[in-house]
């Protein structure tokens, strides 16, 4: 049976970047509370849609891999910022690719649909169904975001990157992976307002309602990655001292740090880019894979594990055993169309799509969820 080597990798991160002191020029927040409870200093914010931060992304993975795009196989787009419902969002960027004959899946468990996709793929390419992959971990949270709420509004950014998985018969690529999902937890975090459940309800896309109980996913993100983690290293018969480097999901500073210490792994061996670009949802774990090559970080052969958490509430962690080769055999044209903004401009635009009045909000208020009724539905 194959393994299923990473053999590419690249980003498609948009340039804008939103600093603290941007936000607060509009929320009643303050760069030290930022600082001090989430680690983030900066995010970016996209002028160009998904499908484009996707497209750049694996156009610059499959470069890196030295894959025509007419002989890949499968396209995993992983996230939850889809353009349309149909037709979906890889199929979008098979097209603009050119990649003919690839299968092109959306993937959502949120932050860990890069994570679930990576499982997926190697799954495929170890039982023939395939014999290469990209894999996408990409979103565009600021078209959805509710600006309005410092609770939520400080902590996300957008951005894209991706993989690409070649079957090999060396022992290499994903070689362990727990998956799982603390479901009663799901009401935790809920974006209102995107999705069929609110049709018919006076309700403007892009003006959401977040749900959102920091503490209890904070709670939850520690622990299911700490499990999740210990549980992979435990499969695969390795201690977290044989780890070269951890490559965790990045929502907080402070939960980085807390799975760390569980896992038994020094903070010197953690990659941490939350600083920079916030939570980038399930675009995290492939940006910080792609900066810790560009940095030296990832050697031949190097063992590395990615713990992340998401909605729903999902969790995952993953073993990987880096190939021989961490250097690019070549590199894409393609970027992103040119930038004018500034985020702050960007954001500005959003924002003035948001209803002031709260008409949206009521209705959003106003459909029910089957977990609030318990199969009440909407
Ligand atoms: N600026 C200033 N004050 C704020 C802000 C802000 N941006 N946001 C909240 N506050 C205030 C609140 O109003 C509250 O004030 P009060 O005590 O007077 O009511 C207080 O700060 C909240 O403090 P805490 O609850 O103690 O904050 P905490 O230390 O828990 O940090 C945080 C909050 C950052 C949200 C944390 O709980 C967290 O990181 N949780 C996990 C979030 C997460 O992972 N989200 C991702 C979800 S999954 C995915 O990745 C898609």
């Amino acid at each position: 049976m194959p393994y299923a080597s990473i053999t590419g990798w690249g980003e498609g991160m948009p340039p804008a970047v939103l600093s603290n002191e941007d936000l607060s020029t509009f929320l009643d927040t303050s760069d030290e509370w930022i600082i001090t409870r989430t680690g983030m200093k900066e995010r970016r914010v996209s002028h160009v849609s998904a499908i484009e931060m996707a497209t750049v992304a694996a156009s610059r993975a499959l470069a890196c891999a030295g894959l025509d795009p007419a002989d890949l196989d499968l396209i995993i787009y992983g996230g939850c910022s889809n353009e349309e419902a149909v037709p979906n969002s890889a199929s979008g960027v098979q097209v603009a690719l050119g990649a003919t004959r690839a299968a092109s899946i959306d993937l959502n468990t949120a932050c860990t649909s890069f994570l679930y996709g990576l499982t997926t793929a190697t799954a495929m390419i170890r039982t023939g169904v395939v014999r290469n992959a990209v894999v996408i971990g990409v979103e565009l949270i600021s078209r959805y975001m509710d600006w309005s709420n410092r609770n939520v509004a400080v902590l996300f950014g957008d951005g894209a990157a991706a993989v690409v998985l070649q079957a090999t018969d060396r022992e290499e690529g994903v070689i362990g992976s727990v998956l799982g999902c603390d479901a009663e937890s799901r009401a935790s975090l809920r974006v209102r307002g995107v999705g069929c459940g609110y049709a018919g309800k006076g309700i403007t896309f892009g003006d959401t309602l977040w749900d959102f109980d920091g503490q209890v996913i904070f709670k939850h993100a520690v622990k299911g990655m700490s499990d999740a983690s210990g549980k992979v290293l435990a499969n695969c018969g390795v201690t977290a001292d044989q780890v070269d480097l951890v490559v965790p999901h990045q929502a907080n500073l402070r939960i980085i740090e807390a799975v760390a210490k569980y896992a038994g792994v020094p903070m010197e061996k953690v990659i941490v880019t939350v600083h920079k670009y916030g939570n980038m949802s399930a675009a995290t774990v492939p940006v910080s894979l792609v900066e810790a090559l560009s940095l030296g970080r990832i050697r031949p052969g190097s063992l590395i594990l990615m713990p992340a958490f998401g909605g729903g509430l999902t969790f995952a962690a993953l073993l990987v055993r880096w190939g021989e080769r961490v250097t690019p055999l070549g590199t894409s044209p393609r970027s992103l169309s040119p930038n004018t903004k500034t985020a702050l401009e960007l954001v500005s635009e959003i924002r003035a799509t948001q209803d002031p009045h709260g008409r949206s909000r009521a209705g959003l208020m106003g459909v029910r969820f089957v977990e609030e009724g318990r199969g009440a539905g909407g």
